[in-house]
């Protein structure tokens, strides 16, 4: 085959324009040959249910899913009754970045809150939790929270049992997006169980695509009861893989010896990189704090211009000229160093 882009490349647009990191596609190499069950019952796919429950509890149930838009709405609609709806941040992908397909194919009401940082608190969850009882009213019986956010911030464990209380408290389920639930647990240095099945979160996300693998995401459901519905509601969402072994390798791969809290760290570490560098150039002005692996900030637009015609990131916030510069598990020093030279220049 005819390679057709440049395998030195490397942007600063998502943590999904990387590749596949060496040991998953080893991984994936290793689960082929000879026939194995489909759809979930193959060796694979049961070592990893194990592997789930050895991270989560004994109570967690793994559903391996293509993509995180698919697993969000199949999440929100094993959480939620016909007549649900979710409160959640208005920078929430759920809310920005899933199109319409909450609402067109999970048939869920989305009740968006403004925050500063992308984080909701109980305070927060109150403007949009009332209203019970009427008929008039999407009844809010569910909550999301992503960890890390999409503005790169990370909810701490009391953050997080403080919302899982205050759900509780109004019967309210908790969900966590988790497609960089690796780049939270690494700023965190924390223990995954302490900041989701400890504290009370009901359901969640466990990326895999943007932290090494080919394809995959996994939701978790952390109550028996909650199991019950997911093999059936993820096959009419259209999430049910046949060769479902490849994904589970990939996650075997993955949780193996750390090595996505390794990549998370790496990543992370990435994002602190550019941020130190670029703190204090003239121009930038730095928008959000950096935990995760993400930098945001402000550039005139004319530096904002100069900096598109040599590399690829995206614009938050058009008007503001708000940026974010994502880092990835294969970003290099290098590249941050290549990047913040072409920040100063485009600054001057
Ligand atoms: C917070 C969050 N959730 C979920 C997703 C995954 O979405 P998808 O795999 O459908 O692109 C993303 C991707 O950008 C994300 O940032």
């Amino acid at each position: 085959m005819k390679i057709r882009h440049n395998p030195q490349s490397h942007s600063f647009a998502s943590d999904n324009y990387s590749g596949i990191h060496p040991k998953v596609l080893e991984a994936i190499a290793a689960a082929n040959g000879g026939h194995e069950a489909a759809y979930g019952s193959d060796v694979y796919s049961h070592a990893l249910r194990q592997k789930i429950q050895s991270l989560f509890g004994d109570a967690a149930n793994c559903f391996p899913v293509f993509n995180g838009t698919g697993a969000n709405v199949l999440a929100l609609q094993a959480l939620l009754p016909r007549w649900g709806a979710v409160i959640c941040a208005q920078s929430a992908h759920i809310q920005c970045d899933e199109g319409v397909a909450p609402e067109y194919i999970g048939g869920i009401k989305l009740l968006a809150v403004e925050t500063a940082d992308g984080k909701l608190t109980p305070e927060l969850i109150d403007r949009e939790a009332w209203g019970w009882g009427v008929e008039h009213r999407a009844q809010p019986l569910a909550v999301y929270i992503s960890q890390s956010t999409e503005l790169g911030t990370c909810y701490t464990a009391a953050e997080i049992r403080a919302i899982a209380e205050h759900c509780r408290r109004l019967g309210m389920k908790l969900y966590m997006d988790g497609a960089r639930l690796a780049n939270a647990a690494a700023f965190l240095q924390t223990d995954i169980k302490a900041i989701t099945t400890d504290a009370g979160v009901d359901m969640l996300s466990l990326g895999g695509t943007k932290n090494g693998m080919m394809i995959g995401e996994c939701l978790i459901t952390l109550q028996p009861d909650l199991a019950e519905a997911m093999p059936y509601l993820r096959k009419i969402n259209m999430q049910l893989g046949s060769k479902s072994r490849f994904i589970a390798a990939q996650f075997l791969a993955l949780l193996e010896n750390d090595l996505w809290l390794q990549l998370a760290q790496h990543s992370n570490r990435m994002a602190q990189r550019l941020r130190h560098a670029i703190e204090g150039v003239n121009g930038v002005e730095i928008t959000q704090e950096t935990q995760a692996n993400a930098v945001f900030a402000r550039l005139p637009i004319a530096a904002r211009r100069a900096l598109h015609e040599e590399f690829h990131f995206y614009d938050w916030h058009e008007p503001s000229g708000e940026v974010r510069w994502m880092t990835s598990f294969d970003t290099l020093p290098e590249h941050i160093d290549v990047f913040v030279n072409a920040i100063v220049q485009a600054c001057r």
